[in-house]
């Protein structure tokens, strides 16, 4: 049995491109949502009628606690920004964005829309404010709590789901290739009533196949990660960077 039986998810970022596809299978499922915005007034012309949408910034601890309060779950779909200093780096969101999430959580199974690419800081992307090693810290937060949780790394994203494409999942980092925002929304949806998904980190990527995608099937074949785990946060520890 997975995490969501009753009672609201609430999507940080319900309103971006893969955020608006998980708010969509939420309401198909008839699970009651709550979206967060920036900009409730811009997202208001995104999110559907009837989805409360409250003013949220994860740098901001102090508007998570009432659109977190007394969900069962959160799905964390934030796209950081890429300065090297100032408000936008994308350590204030993926690092400290995380951490101010998981507090508010609580118990709440939290599942985080991360990246490929995060454990291989001399890739190219790592050279816009450290993005993948704040990425991969904030993953390790969460990896390191207590909580319930689910980790997807998507490939680069594309807007359509072609025909003949299947979903295939691997864990290790060393991958790469496209996958479509249709699949990692329901990835995230899923992984709510998988229990096989909780406490696993894995990417997603589109392989050619059949397109009648058995998600626990697919998260069955997942390793569970090893229990307490974070690499950056052990590195920091025994006096790494
Ligand atoms: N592009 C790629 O190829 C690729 C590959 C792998 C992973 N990803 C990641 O996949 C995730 C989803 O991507 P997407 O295409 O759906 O992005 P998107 O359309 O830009 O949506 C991301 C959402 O993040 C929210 N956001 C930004 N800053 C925030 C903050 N400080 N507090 C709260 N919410 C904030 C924005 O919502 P509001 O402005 O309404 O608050 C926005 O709607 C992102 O993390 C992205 O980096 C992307």
């Amino acid at each position: 049995m997975g995490s969501v039986e009753q009672g609201p998810v609430t999507v940080i970022g319900g309103a971006g491109r893969v955020g608006r596809r998980i708010v969509r299978r939420l309401l198909e499922r008839g699970v009651p949502v709550r979206v967060t915005s920036q900009d409730v007034r811009r997202a208001g012309r995104t999110v559907p009628d009837g989805v409360p949408l409250e003013h949220a910034d994860v740098r901001d601890a102090a508007t998570l606690a009432g659109p977190l309060d007394g969900c069962r779950a959160v799905v964390f779909s934030v796209e950081p920004g890429s300065a090297s200093r100032g408000p936008d780096r994308p350590e204030t969101t993926m690092f400290q964005g995380v951490r101010n999430v998981l507090d508010a959580a609580g118990a709440a199974h939290l599942v985080l829309v991360s990246q490929i690419y995060v454990t291989r800081s001399d890739h190219p992307m790592n050279g816009s404010g450290r993005l993948l090693d704040w990425r991969l810290a904030g993953e390790d937060l969460i990896r390191a709590g207590g909580s319930p949780y689910t980790i997807v790394r998507p490939s680069w994203l594309t807007d359509t789901r072609g025909s003949g494409q299947a979903v295939r999942l691997e864990q290790g980092d060393t991958g790469d290739g496209r996958i479509s925002r249709e699949d990692v929304a329901d990835a995230c949806v899923h992984a709510l009533w998988s229990s096989a998904a909780i406490g696993t980190t894995f990417e997603i990527y589109n392989v050619a196949g059949p397109s009648d995608t058995n998600w626990d099937q697919l998260f069955a074949q997942l390793r569970p990660d090893p229990e307490g785990t974070g690499s950056t946060i052990r590195a920091r520890q025994n006096g790494g960077r």
